[in-house]
């Protein structure tokens, strides 16, 4: 046999492989299948984070009204930075806000966000803003 032919024999890629490739095969697709969704990100299926603990939920709307509200104002009406009040987000991306909270917005004030913060919470942040800040509670 060609050495040629050999090798396609064994490919993933071919659609009528010997009887014992089918398994072989099989198992390439399903592999291939999940790393193309972990790369692809099935991030994108994480649409309702869990949420923090209460205790955390507490730190996170303490660091928005003082942190964020430093700049987008006490009331988050805005100030140095924009309004963060569902109205002034409605038409925006969740996801562009998230990432906008993570990493910052280069050439302006708004600084990153990252090392304070995991995905999940900068999600969360976004979730709450879109729906109406909660207050601090004392
Ligand atoms: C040092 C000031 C400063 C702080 C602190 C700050 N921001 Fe910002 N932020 C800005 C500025 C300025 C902009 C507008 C950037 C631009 O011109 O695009 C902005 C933009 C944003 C946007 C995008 C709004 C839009 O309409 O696209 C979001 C969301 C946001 N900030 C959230 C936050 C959150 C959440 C925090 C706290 C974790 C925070 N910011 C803290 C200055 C700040």
């Amino acid at each position: 046999m060609h050495p040629r032919r050999r090798f396609f024999r064994f490919s993933p890629f071919i659609t009528k492989p010997g009887r014992k490739g089918v398994f072989f095969l099989m198992s390439v697709r399903i592999g291939l299948v999940i790393l193309a969704l972990g790369v692809s990100g099935v991030d994108s299926l994480a649409e309702e984070p869990s949420p923090p603990s209460p205790e955390r939920s507490r730190e996170l709307i303490r660091m928005v009204r003082q942190d964020c509200g430093s700049c987008h104002g006490l009331t988050l009406r805005g100030g140095l930075g924009s309004a963060l009040l569902p109205e002034a987000l409605r038409d925006k991306s969740p996801a562009g806000l998230k990432y906008t909270i993570l990493l910052g917005r280069p050439g302006t004030a708004m600084p990153p966000w990252q090392p304070f913060l995991s995905e999940a919470e900068a999600d969360w942040i976004v979730m709450q803003l879109l729906h109406g800040f909660p207050e601090e509670s004392r």
